[in-house]
């Protein structure tokens, strides 16, 4: 289904498989294992030879029609979900990985990515050195003979750095590495990594494949072959499985993704367009401004520029704080990826945890606000920003 047809229809068709009642939406599985006619197909089952299901630790037919509709919209061979972002990392690391390996690592991905990296795998002997998203000669200097993986996150999160793939995956082949690239706040509707040259593609589906807000989940996605069935091999062992309920909730949001990360998008460009022009605002990161100095790769690499706006407000941390509290409509929240806008200060919550000096070379200021778009009308979402601003 794949290359017959576009993104809108995969996201609304693609993976769908029906059952002898011929339902029209997606059958909701809530089955932990499957029943055997005799004992020769159940042995034939645990070994995967005939390919049906068997327990859903690992095989189950919702989780797979999450899993299909992924991979037709990222253009992926193989799709493995997890229970979510994290266990996706964690899985597709695992898989990959051995005491004595070396990553290299964007120093601007989700917080918990850095502490996977650095505080849990660091104690199973796998080095991680991060790097600069942006700077392609830094991942080319760090890079060592036992570097296994590069990963990356882009745009970054808040401040919409962009990383230019296929020139950071071309280092990485050299350095015989894999290229990871967690593409949960761009989602295929707007960023489809294989096709720069990464090799295998990481989702928080708690973000915009679900886009309400409701339920966790991740995929790890790439070509057929062993490092997709290492992922897989790992998640049949040791089960950081995707619940068939979330596979479904999710399928369904994914019907709504293009429509969702266009309008959300849309809606993100224009306030970075009026927080660009206020007084109070000394700053605004969002890549689809014209004015962001990597605007030209973005708009080689994305549809749009995605529905993450951070603005930094003039008088610090307390002129931030002023704006996020007089929010009404807004919620102030750290999650993001939902139709509802959120708003948070990364100084004191995302980033929170960090070193002072860790904060200030990642660029996230004691005044800087990150607002994740959602479909609300722009004026009120204005109006609620304006209140605060002054
Ligand atoms: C870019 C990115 N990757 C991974 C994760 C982790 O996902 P989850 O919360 O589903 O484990 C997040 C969560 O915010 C994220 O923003």
């Amino acid at each position: 289904m794949a290359k017959q047809f576009e993104q809108s229809t995969l996201g609304v068709r693609a993976g769908t498989a029906r059952t002898k009642f011929n339902e029209h939406s997606e059958a909701l599985f809530l089955t932990s294992s499957f029943v055997f006619d005799n004992a020769e197909q159940a042995a034939a089952r645990f070994t995967g030879g005939d390919g049906g299901f068997v327990y859903s630790r690992f095989t189950n037919p919702t989780v797979t029609m999450f899993q299909d509709r992924l991979a037709a919209l990222e253009g992926a061979e193989a799709c493995v979900a997890t229970a979510s972002g994290m266990s996706a990392i964690l899985a597709m690391s695992m898989a990959l990985l051995k005491a004595g390996d070396h990553v290299l690592c964007s120093y601007a991905v989700f917080g918990a990515t850095v502490q996977l990296y650095s505080t849990i795998l660091s104690r199973f002997g796998v080095e991680t050195t991060f790097v600069s998203p942006i700077g392609v000669e830094d991942w080319h200097r760090a890079a060592r003979p036992n570097t296994k993986l590069f990963f990356l996150e882009t745009p970054s999160n808040p401040l919409g750095e962009v990383s230019d793939i296929a020139a950071i995956a071309a280092v990485a082949k050299k350095a015989g590495a894999l290229l990871v690239v967690d593409n949960a706040l761009c989602t295929p509707a707007l960023q489809r990594p294989l096709e720069f040259g990464a090799d295998l593609v990481i989702h928080s589906a708690t973000k915009y494949l679900d886009g309400q807000g409701r339920v966790l989940g991740g995929a790890v996605l790439g070509a057929k072959g062993p490092a997709m069935d290492a992922v897989f091999g790992f998640l049949r062992t040791a089960g950081p499985s995707l619940s068939p309920f979330n596979a479904w909730v999710i399928l369904k949001g994914m019907e709504t993704l293009e429509l969702r990360m266009l309008a959300q998008s849309a809606r993100a460009l224009e306030l970075a367009r009026w927080l660009e022009g206020h007084a109070k605002v000394s700053r605004v990161h969002y890549p689809g401004l014209a004015s962001n100095p990597q605007h030209a790769l973005a708009m080689r690499q994305q549809r749009a520029g995605g529905a993450i706006v951070s603005f930094e407000v003039k008088g610090g941390r307390d002129a931030a704080w002023k704006v996020i509290d007089a929010t009404k409509l807004i919620s102030i929240t750290g999650n993001l990826g939902d139709v509802k806008t959120t708003i948070t200060h990364p100084a004191t919550t995302t980033h929170g945890r960090i070193t002072p000096e860790a904060r200030a070379a990642a660029g996230i200021t004691g005044g800087l606000v990150r607002v994740a778009v959602g479909l609300e009308a722009l004026e009120d979402l204005k109006a609620d920003l304006a209140r605060g601003l002054g």
